[in-house]
């Protein structure tokens, strides 16, 4: 069944689980999530991006979200628009059967400057006041994202803030959100903490001085209510790396957010966990294994179920670690 982001971060907040929010873009990711989540029984978010819109079509998302309920009944799917840029794409989303979206005003419409506090609060408010007219439910942004190490914001994949921020920028501040979420009423609130998407998040194994989850703890003790949001939470598992760069791929030695961090960050109110890039990862570490081992094979599918198996693999075991499994 499709239910709403404030729905199931309700239950996961009553019953102190965290639940992965994955990026899909095709239908081998979307029945690689599902696939997972039937084998262990968990409610789940499917999110796509404007850039996964613009790749698969909305209406071809919207047939395969009621494809996947149909094929799992059992499973409560969310239906997430990750990063929303304006109203407009928000209310769009909507329109394709979407139950949730997330108006990301950290960042102006551009996807680049950083959007100051009226920017950011007027946006949000709007999309709210709209969405829950309908019985959607939103994210919103406070803080940009981007790494205390270098002060830079995301830059990898073309989209995010451009140029060094301030780590009053980069940590979103507790007395802020407060008064962020009571202006905006959003539903889930997302924070920057230090981790930025994309593999390269960190150049070493992160301590507390370049991922400050004691952020989180100071949110969720001003908002115990508030359903916190952790984007950039791949944790870029040096198996995946190994397998790529053993099969052709020249993946530069990194680190992303370890698990352990993300199930702490569940204790102190974190529900909402953004994955995307280990999935990319594993998919495309099969693919190259594949391919590389079998040099005269074009069947797309002999690639893409291994990449799917992967990508479930992945899923089921963040379900396991958040304490997803055996909530549906
Ligand atoms: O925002 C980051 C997600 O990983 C989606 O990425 O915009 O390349 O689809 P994308
Ligand atoms: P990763 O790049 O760490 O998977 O983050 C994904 C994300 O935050 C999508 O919004
Ligand atoms: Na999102
Ligand atoms: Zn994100």
């Amino acid at each position: 069944a499709r239910i709403t982001l404030r729905q199931l971060l309700d239950h996961a907040a009553e019953h102190d689980y965290g639940v992965p929010a994955f990026n899909i873009n095709n239908m081998e990711q979307a029945l690689a999530i599902m696939a997972a989540a039937n084998e262990v029984d968990a409610p789940v978010i499917i999110q796509a991006s404007r850039g996964a819109r613009a790749y698969a079509h909305d209406v071809m998302l919207k047939h395969m979200m009621d494809a996947v309920t149909e094929i799992y009944p059992h499973i409560p799917v969310c239906v997430h628009l990750d990063h929303g840029n304006e109203p407009a794409t928000c209310m769009t989303a909507i329109q394709a059967g979407f139950t949730s979206v997330m108006m990301d005003g950290s960042l102006k419409a551009d996807g680049k400057t950083p959007g100051d506090w009226d920017y950011n609060v007027g946006v949000t408010k709007k999309v709210v006041e709209m969405a829950h007219l309908g019985g959607i439910s939103v994210e919103g942004e406070l803080g940009v994202l981007g790494s205390l190490e270098t002060g830079m914001g995301d830059k990898e994949d073309g989209h995010g803030a451009e140029g060094k921020l301030s780590h009053d920028q980069l940590l979103t501040n507790p007395d802020e959100a407060v008064k962020f979420v009571a202006e905006t009423k959003v539903d889930a609130l997302a924070i920057a903490m230090g981790t930025s998407h994309g593999a390269y998040k960190f150049t070493r194994k992160p301590d507390g001085d370049i991922l400050a989850m004691h952020v989180i703890e100071e949110i969720h003790k001003k908002l115990p209510n508030t359903h916190l949001v952790m984007h950039g939470s791949s944790s870029v598992p040096q198996e995946l790396q190994d397998i790529i760069n053993k099969y052709g791929g020249q993946m530069k030695p990194t680190w992303g957010v370890p698990v352990e961090e993300i199930q702490r960050g569940i204790k102190h109110g974190v529900r909402k966990i953004n994955i995307d890039t280990d999935n990319r990862m594993a998919m495309t570490g099969q693919i190259r294994k594949v391919l590389s081992e079998n040099p005269g094979e074009f069947d797309p599918r002999k690639y893409l179920k291994p990449a799917m198996e992967a990508m479930t693999r992945l899923c089921k075991q963040r379900l396991q670690e958040f304490n997803t499994a055996g909530q549906a």
